[in-house]
């Protein structure tokens, strides 16, 4: 089979080769891919600032946001059957915490855990994969057009069902969610968040005209362009928020934004941030404004089964409550031969998907 790799470490490796077809074991499935969707942790790997190759294994098959259909199921799986489409999860467990024993992989403790086109385990850019029932999550029909976000999708709900456990600690009634970041991130928590039925407001650099405004009023969101503004005034502006969710992917905005969290309110962290930048923060004021505020700030990584099962279920009421507001999100279906176009140039889209079969 043909699939994409990288020599991880090494700048724009990125080529496609062929491989040798995965072998299927019975108790597994045959997956044959439709499309993978392409985010920043991908651009990172091929810049070599991210990802790891497999144990013994020179290229990493790249890819984690996928979407297929099972071609052939092996004697002892149960409860798949060929032609029932699926969306694979990403980490798979370490052999000694007591997370990843627990089926809790998403929050494993010793970081010998592997994920799929990303760190010492082979991706979803490729004709085909195998894998065990149990990391496969079933997509209904309904929602097949959108259903490569899932991925994206529960790293999200497993940021904004933690913020709500984390707040478990108090009498918590959240009135307003501030969302930093128009990606495709950021527009799926304004979804979820929105369907959860909280004033949300979307923060970004883009102008109001843009398509990511018009996706999140769609979503009965407010957008907010910060191009000339700080996020200090936007607070002023707003109130304090009672949950902010972090999705830029610029650690800067991170520390601007333990700046604006309501009093005691919730900074989730979901973007994933490569290089090793430094600046000067005011880290006085930003520790008496946490302490005096009972405010946490917390980052969230990856998700567990029980986050794309949410992910489903949300998918399926935001798309009966705004309907076809998740396709847009997908603004460029790139073939997947011409992948090197969107690693050479990432274009001005929301979100990218090389479509690797109909
Ligand atoms: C992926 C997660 C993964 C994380 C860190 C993100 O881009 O969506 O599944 O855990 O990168 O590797």
């Amino acid at each position: 089979m043909q699939a994409i790799v990288v020599r991880p470490g090494e700048p724009n490796s990125i080529h496609m080769r062929d491989m040798a077809d995965p072998k299927m074991k019975p108790d597994q499935v045959a997956v044959k891919m439709l499309r993978v969707g392409l985010c920043g942790t991908d651009a990172e790997i091929n810049h070599g600032l991210y990802g790891k190759a497999p144990d013994g294994d020179e290229y990493l098959i790249l890819g984690h946001e996928n979407l297929g259909v099972v071609e052939e199921v092996g004697k002892k799986v149960k409860g798949l059957k060929a032609g029932d489409l699926v969306v694979s999860t990403v980490r798979r467990p370490c052999k000694v915490c007591p997370n990843c024993k627990a089926g809790e992989n998403d929050m494993c403790s010793s970081g010998q855990y592997t994920e799929r086109g990303i760190t010492r385990r082979h991706g979803f850019m490729a004709e085909y994969y195998v894998e065990s029932p149990q990391y496969l999550n079933k997509i209904p029909k309904a929602v097949r057009e959108f259903a490569v976000l899932l991925e994206p999708m529960s790293v999200v709900e497993k940021g904004i069902d933690h913020a709500f456990l984390l707040q478990r600690r108090l009498v918590w009634k959240p009135k307003l969610a501030i969302v930093l970041g128009g990606g495709p991130v950021g527009l799926l928590a304004a979804a979820v968040l929105r369907a959860r039925g909280l004033r949300t407001v979307v923060v970004g650099r883009e102008p109001k005209s843009d398509l990511r405004a018009q996706i999140a009023m769609q979503l009965g969101a407010e957008y907010v362009s910060v191009e000339n503004s700080s996020l200090l005034d936007l607070q002023k502006q707003l109130g304090p928020p009672d949950i902010v969710i972090e999705a830029t992917g610029s650690a800067k905005v991170v520390f601007d934004a333990m700046e604006i969290i309501g009093p005691n309110g919730v900074l989730c962290l979901l973007s994933v941030t490569g290089g090793s930048g430094v600046n000067e923060e005011p880290i006085d004021r930003i520790n008496q404004l946490l302490v005096l505020g009972n405010q946490v700030v917390f980052g969230s990584v990856n998700a567990n089964p029980r986050h794309f099962a949410m992910g489903v279920k949300d998918f399926v009421t935001i798309d009966k409550k705004w309907p076809g507001v998740m396709n847009r999100l997908l603004t460029n279906k790139i073939p997947w031969k011409d992948h090197k176009s969107w690693f050479t140039e990432r274009g001005t889209g929301i979100k990218s998907t090389l479509e690797i079969s109909d």
